[in-house]
This record gives structure tokens, sequence and C-alpha cells, in this order.
């Protein structure tokens, strides 16, 4: 048997006494309501979909008494979420808060208060729609969290492939070329990162700069060996052909939208430029030439000084020392030089660090930032 719903909410009684369901039904007649005689019955009944939204359970009942019924409702994954409001005997104060302790959400008493039943008949069920509301609101939460998620990842992959990108274009340069260069990149990048935070520039772009500046002479890939790797000086014409490396190196890395291959995009453009207009490819000269070409110049020059190349025995600090300061105002931005001496110890401690034998370190160290 079951009314006529005329306002949304399920409601099941459960109650052995027929004339108990009868003043129920017809308190509550605006609800959708459903009942049991048993309390057996009342677990299968609570189980089927659509459930119930609240449960009136009579306490006193042959066989499983409410108790009962609502420790196994409670008990039960599927069922545990429904209210149970329990009808007990007027002045029973016993079983109301054994009621409550089971879990059940409220009482009523016996004989019933029609404003009282429907009051908290009411109450509950607008609680019970809350909760609802409320499950669904965390639900779409933990979507729209789970969708923020999906995209850092899919952020997260772009750098890494960008990252990807560059030791590739980096392999590919050294598979060309000889290894002696293997620990020149990895010193020269760390003295390019130590002027810059020397100069103030923001910690991403020194950063930036660490795992840009090893791709400075990437267009050495395109100059033929025998320049590139000549024992004795260039004559004039090999020396046109060894200049093309910064264009060749900015073609190579020309395009990416990654700021990293973007910077070594500059970086290997304006590594020859000079401070007076000397310089190379297209005699910049001053502020003209980007910050982290006249930051690479000091720190690729130094290097080339302090090592063996095949032209040349290393000259010593104090030579090298020296030539970096004669090129302040010339050759060099005088601001760099100034920042390059300030942070000379720590040149040094680099040069220190990362001697010829450690190749091996070049991927570890220079490995872009994820
Ligand atoms: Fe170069």
């Amino acid at each position: 048997m079951e009314s006529t719903p005329v306002e949304s909410g399920r409601l099941l009684i459960v109650d052995d006494t027929p004339e108990n369901i009868e003043i129920l039904g017809e308190l509550l007649e605006e609800y959708k309501v459903f009942f049991t005689l048993d309390g057996e019955k009342a677990l299968e009944k609570a189980r089927i979909d659509p459930q119930p939204d609240l449960i009136l359970l009579d306490v006193m009942m042959p066989g499983m008494d409410g108790f009962e019924v609502c420790q196994l409702l409670k008990a039960d994954e599927s069922t545990k979420h429904i209210p149970i409001i329990f009808v007990t005997a007027l002045g029973d104060s016993t079983d109301e808060t054994r009621g409550l302790e089971l879990g059940a959400v409220d009482y009523v008493t016996k004989p019933f208060s029609p404003a009282v039943v429907k009051s908290r008949v009411r109450m509950h069920l607008e609680l019970q729609r809350a909760r609802r509301a409320l499950a669904n609101q965390n639900q779409l939460l933990e979507v729209t969290v789970s969708e923020r998620t999906r995209q850092l990842r899919g952020a997260f992959d772009r750098i890494r492939h960008s990252s990807h990108e560059t030791i590739v274009r980096l392999s590919r340069a050294a598979e060309f070329k000889d290894d002696d260069t293997g620990a020149h990149v990895l010193r020269m990048s760390h003295y390019a990162e130590a002027i810059a935070r020397q100069l103030g520039l923001p910690a991403k772009e020194c950063e930036d700069l660490l795992h840009a500046a090893p791709m400075h002479d990437v267009g050495k890939i395109g100059i033929p060996d025998r320049i590139l790797l000549k024992p004795g000086k260039l004559d004039s014409e090999e020396w046109q052909i060894m200049r093309r490396h910064c264009k060749m190196g900015a073609d190579i890395l020309a395009g990416s939208d990654s700021d990293v291959i973007a910077l070594g995009e500059v970086v290997a453009l304006t590594h020859h430029e000079k401070w007076d207009g000397s310089g190379y490819p297209r005699q910049l000269s001053g502020e003209d030439i980007p910050i982290v070409g006249r930051i690479t110049a000091i720190a690729d020059v130094f290097d080339a000084l302090t090592s063996k190349r095949p032209y040349k025995e290393p000259f010593s600090l104090e030579k090298s020392f020296r030539i970096i300061r004669e090129g302040r105002g010339n050759h060099f931005d005088p601001a760099v030089v100034d920042a390059f001496f300030a942070v000379e110890k720590t040149i040094l401690a680099i040069k220190d660090r990362y001697q010829d034998n450690t190749v091996s370190h070049l991927f570890q160290v220079a490995d872009p930032p994820n």
C-alpha cells in the first residue's frame, strides 16, 4: 500500500501495529509513504532502489525489534546513510537514549502529536537533502580538482618535453663534434649563472641562463672539422666560416616555445658581440647586446683562456684575469666585468669543480628545470 505522493520524500514506516501505520500514513500523506509490519522486511525495503529518504522505526516489534533493525541498517554500507527516527512509547527515555546511541537521528513518541511528527519528518528530510547537495558539491569539487590536476600534469609534460628537446638538441651537437668542450659548456654556463646572479637578474632568468648557456656554440655543428679542429691559427677565410656558428646556432634553436631554448637562441646569436661594436655577427654595441649575450661572452672567453685548445695551452689565471680586465669597456660590458670579479671566488670554485674529466656531469648538471 502506498499513498499518493505530493511532496518529494520517500518514507518507510516500520511498525507491527496497523493502526499506527494508518495514523502516520495520514499525517504524512504529502510524502511517498511505504511501510512494513516487521523488521526483516524493513531491511529488504531499505535496500530497494529508490531507497527511502527517511525511516520511521518502531521500537517494540515481535521478532527483530527496532534496535536490532537500526543496528543492521547502520552496519550496512548501502543503508547506513538513511536517517532513522525511532517511534517510542511516551516517557520511555531509556528507549530514546538507546535509539540515539545506535545511530538514530531523532525520536517521536506515541501517542502521536501530529505537529511534532510532521515537523520532525520535514526537518530530517530537509537535512537529508542538504547532506546530498553537499555530497554532490564535493563530488563536483573532486571533478574540478581532478581536471586541474590533469591540466597541471599536461603543463608538466610539456615542460618535460622541452627539457628533453634541449637535451636532444645538445646531444645532436655533441655527436658531431669533439668531446673536449663537454666540460667547457658546464663551466661557462655556471660562470654565466654566477655573474647573472651578481648582476641581480631575476632568479628565473639566472636559472634559465644556466641551462641555455651550454647551447651557445651549438652552431659549430655546421662548421667543418678541418676548421673547427684545426691545430693552428685560422686564416681569414676560415674565420669567416667559423663566425657563421652564431647564426647557425640561432637558426637551430629558433622558434621554440621553451623559455630556455628561446634564451639559448639569443645566447647563440650574441655571445661574440663586443661592447664597442667590433664583435660579430651583427656588430651590436653596448646595451643593444642582450645582457645574456654580454654575460656569456665573458664566461666563454674566460673559460677559453684558462683551457687547453687545439691551438694553445691554458693561460695562467693571472694572465686570463688580466685579459678580461683589459677587455673592460671594449670587448666586455664594464658592469659585467665588475660582476665577474665580484664573484671571482665562485668562478674559481666552479673551475675547480668541473675539470675536463667531469664530462659525465653534463646531463646531470645541465639538465633543464622540470
Ligand atoms: Fe662561440
